[in-house]
This record gives C-alpha cells, sequence and structure tokens, in this order.
C-alpha cells in the first residue's frame, strides 16, 4: 500500500527487479527448459561400465545387491531415473588380460549378468532394435561389446553374441588384437606388429554390416578407425571419446575423422572420462566437457554428437557431473551456450536413433550377402590354447587306426598269459 502511495519506491523496486528478477528467472528457467527437454527426449547414453563393477564388487551376485539404491557405484537406478536416461547401452567388458584365456567365458559372464538385471528389475527392459528403444516406456537395456578380443578371432562367435543382442562392438579396448590395431601403447604388449585393420579385420567389419552391429571405433588407432570408417556401408559410432583438439589424449579423435565420420553419418558419443576431457588440468568440470561439444559441433555439426558417458569405467569426471543423475546439468549449460532444442533433442537422442535405424536397413538390405566364413590363419593368432583341427580328421584316422592295434596286440599280451595262468592252477 505504501509503495503504491510513494513513487519513489516504486522506482527504486522496478530498478531492483529489472536487476535482479530477470537472472533469476533466466537461470531457474534454463534449467527447467533442460529437464523439460529430456523429458521430452529421454538420453540414450552409449557407455556405461556398471557390470563390471557387479562382477568386481558381488561377483555377479544379483541377489545380493539392490540396483535401486546400491551406492558405491556412479549407477544405481534411482539415478538414472534421475538422470533422465532412456536407453542405456550396458558394456559387457572384459579385461585385456583375459585375451587368449577365457575372454568368451567371460563375455558370456556379463551378458548373463545384463540379461539377467533387466530381466529382474521393472524399471529396465532389454531391447535389441531401434523400434525397441522407441516403443519402450521403461529404461530400455542394450548390450555392447567393449573390444574385439572377446570374439577370439572367429566370425561365429561374433554372430552368436548378435544371437544374444549384442547391437555394437568396440573393435578394440586397450591391447592390440591378432585382427585391429588399438590406440592405447605400452599398456599390454598383444600383436604389436599388427596397423590399422588386417585383411580378416576388415571381414570382421563386413560381417558386422551384414549382422546389423553396430561399429563402435572408441578406444582404435586412427588406422584402425579410418580403415572402418571407409569401409562401413552403415554409419558407424564412437561410443565414448571427445576432441583430439581440445584435449590431446590418444583416445580422442582428431578433426580429419570427425569430418570423415560426418560424411559417414555417423556419430561421436561424448565421454564424461575427466582424464581424457582435460589432459591432467586440475580443474575439470561441465564448461570443461562443454568445450568439446561446442568444439565437435564446429567441425562435424550437431548432427553427428551424442553422449556415452562412462560411467563406473572411470574413476574421475567433472565437477557436477559426479553420478548419472547429473545429466541435465550438462544440457543446461549447452542451452547456456546457445544451442538449441533441435540441436539437443538431436544429441540426446535423435541422432543415434538414425544411426542405428541406418545399421539396421543396411542389415536388412544384405539379405543376400554370403554369410562371412573366413578364418582367421594360425599364425596370424599364435595362441597355443587354440586347436588347429585343420587336418583333425586325417590325424584322428591314422592315430585311431594305430592305436587300435596297439591296443589289441597289448591286451593279448597281458591277457593270455593270465588266461593260461588261470587254467593252469
Ligand atoms: C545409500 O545412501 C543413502 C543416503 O546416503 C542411504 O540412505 C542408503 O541407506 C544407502 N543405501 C545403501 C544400499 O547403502
Ligand atoms: C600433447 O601436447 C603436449 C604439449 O604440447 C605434448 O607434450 C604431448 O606430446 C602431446 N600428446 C600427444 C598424444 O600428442
Ligand atoms: C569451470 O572452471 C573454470 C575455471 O576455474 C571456471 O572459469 C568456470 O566458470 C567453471 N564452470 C562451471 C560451469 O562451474
Ligand atoms: C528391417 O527389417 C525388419 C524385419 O522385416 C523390420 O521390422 C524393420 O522395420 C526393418 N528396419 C529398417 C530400418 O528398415
Ligand atoms: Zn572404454
Amino acid at each position: 500500500m505504501e509503495m503504491k502511495r510513494n513513487p519513489t519506491k516504486l522506482l527504486l523496486w522496478l530498478m531492483f527487479l529489472s536487476d535482479t528478477v530477470p537472472f533469476t528467472y533466466e537461470e531457474k528457467s534454463m534449467r527447467e527448459q533442460a529437464i523439460k527437454l529430456m523429458q521430452d527426449t529421454r538420453l540414450i547414453d552409449g557407455h556405461n561400465d556398471f557390470v563390471l563393477r557387479l562382477r568386481i564388487f558381488y561377483q555377479n551376485r544379483l541377489s545380493k545387491v539392490n540396483l535401486r539404491e546400491i551406492n558405491k557405484t556412479h549407477t544405481n537406478l534411482a539415478k538414472l531415473e534421475a538422470g533422465y536416461v532412456g536407453a542405456q547401452f550396458w558394456s559387457v567388458y572384459v579385461l585385456c588380460s583375459a585375451q587368449n584365456k577365457d575372454a568368451v567365458r567371460l563375455t558370456l559372464e556379463q551378458i548373463d549378468i545384463v540379461k539377467r538385471m533387466c530381466n529382474s528389475y521393472e524399471e529396465l527392459e532389454l531391447v535389441t532394435t531401434s523400434q525397441g528403444i522407441s516403443d519402450s516406456k521403461k529404461i530400455a537395456c542394450l548390450i555392447g561389446i567393449e573390444g574385439g578380443h572377446s570374439i577370439d578371432s572367429s566370425l561365429a562367435t561374433l554372430r552368436m553374441y548378435y544371437d544374444l543382442g549384442v547391437r555394437y562392438m568396440t573393435l578394440t579396448h586397450s591391447c592390440n588384437t591378432p585382427w585391429s590395431e588399438s590406440s592405447s601403447k605400452g599398456i599390454h604388449n598383444f600383436y604389436p606388429s599388427v596397423t590399422g585393420l588386417t585383411a580378416f579385420g576388415q571381414e570382421v567389419v563386413k560381417e558386422m554390416n551384414r549382422l546389423g552391429m553396430l561399429i563402435d571405433l572408441s578406444h582404435t588407432s586412427y588406422s584402425t578407425a579410418k580403415a572402418a570408417l571407409h569401409i562401413s556401408k552403415a554409419p558407424v559410432i564412437f561410443s565414448h571419446s571427445a576432441a583430439f583438439s581440445v584435449c590431446n589424449h590418444s583416445r580422442n579423435v582428431p578433426d580429419d575423422i570427425l569430418q570423415q565420420l560426418k560424411r559417414n553419418r555417423g556419430i561421436i558419443m561424448v565421454t564424461f572420462n575427466a582424464d581424457v576431457l582435460a589432459c591432467g588440468r586440475k580443474v575439470v568440470n561441465i564448461s570443461t566437457l562443454a568445450d568439446h561439444f561446442d568444439y565437435i559441433k564446429k567441425i562435424a555439426g550437431p548432427e553427428s554428437i551424442g553422449i556415452g558417458g562412462d560411467y563406473d569405467g572411470v574413476e574421475r569426471f567433472p565437477e557436477g557431473l559426479e553420478d548419472v543423475s547429473k545429466y541435465p546439468s550438462l544440457i543446461e549449460e549447452l542451452l547456456r551456450r546457445g544451442w538449441n532444442e533441435i540441436e539437443l533433442k538431436a544429441v540426446l537422442r535423435e541422432n543415434f536413433l538414425r544411426v542405428f535405424r541406418e545399421v539396421e536397413k543396411v542389415r536388412n538390405s544384405s539379405g543376400l550377402m554370403d554369410v562371412g566364413e573366413s578364418e582367421i590363419l594360425h599364425k596370424e593368432v599364435q595362441n597355443s590354447c587354440r586347436l588347429d583341427l585343420h587336418n583333425y580328421r586325417i590325424e584322428t584316422i591314422s592315430s585311431f587306426g594305430f592305436s587300435s592295434v596297439a591296443q589289441s596286440f597289448s591286451l593279448t599280451l597281458v591277457i593270455v598269459p593270465y588266461l593260461i595262468l588261470y587254467y593252469e592252477s
């Protein structure tokens, strides 16, 4: 009442309002806008290592843990809901040190844990198609293999993983395989002379196209990535990488490959891994991550970008992005930097769905392509645990022939004297 009668006070009030209220209103609206956007367009995240934590902490005993509220991981179901995650690629990663040992068994066990997890919580649902993601009202679960060592250089093993629901494979982790070169040097000493994709590696890429399995190039060397981009008939992904020009980590993607990716219509799903984003700088926050988004948008356009947090895969994440509930903070920051809603919907979801549909279309149109029957050469694998069965029939027939003769002969030598002794006594 008093204000109405006092023009000076009213003026002061108006000045106060124009100075402060629009600012806080804008802040609030950015957050609200980000949330609204994510409610309408739920995130498809390209990479999460949570199930490796389930193996390490609980030996995959799901009965021992409540996934709704587990606290020692970056991921739980409540946090996924809070982060507006609509679909998650669960990585069924097994360590490079399992290469040529029990990598296939370990991979199968990780696929098993994803299936059990997604079948036993009503918040989750296992899907294997782009339509499945679109239709799901839950958090859609997808399976990705991280590292070509999981197929033990076998196209048949690759096909069986597809049958089990696997929809992407990262061609390498931090070790070379007999057919593909990794970006990591000096961590493992497997196959040091392999560069890029070998002839068998090219067959793996073609078979993935034929099957409709996404080709993931995170962790691969530049020559592997370039070769795969050159060969693939379908768009490819980097499921968790960032821009080399912003942080020159060997895991990140240089400009020429980003441009090649744009021409391929593929996407780079940007990782939140602090070390890869910031190259050892002390302060790593949402701005650091947003710089990678801005840069990649400049080089390859917003149609080439997605999100692949890599939660539970590494220890350190940017301040403000500590777990899977924090995705809205990134979207808020990108809104503040002038990204529009169409671009952000593409980054959150639409770009990945486009890539997945195109991969499925290549599969659908490749019906007449022959199933890959290439085998890797024994000398390229050099693994003494691997049986060479190419001459199996010939060897067994001859050894069977020999041993049965030998056996009957020795049996005669033992039994006849025994019978003689028996009847004589
Ligand atoms: C997780 O943390 C919350 C809050 O700190 C606590 O209330 C809850 O009991 C914890 N849950 C588990 C499974 O440890
Ligand atoms: C990154 O840049 C630093 C500083 O210029 C340099 O010392 C380092 O060798 C570079 N690393 C790579 C992988 O290019
Ligand atoms: C991130 O840290 C930098 C350097 O300290 C600072 O200038 C910037 O405002 C921070 N960004 C956020 C979103 O906190
Ligand atoms: C591929 O073929 C399947 C089975 O016929 C069909 O359901 C699906 O819509 C097709 N996908 C694309 C992207 O054409
Ligand atoms: Zn990784």
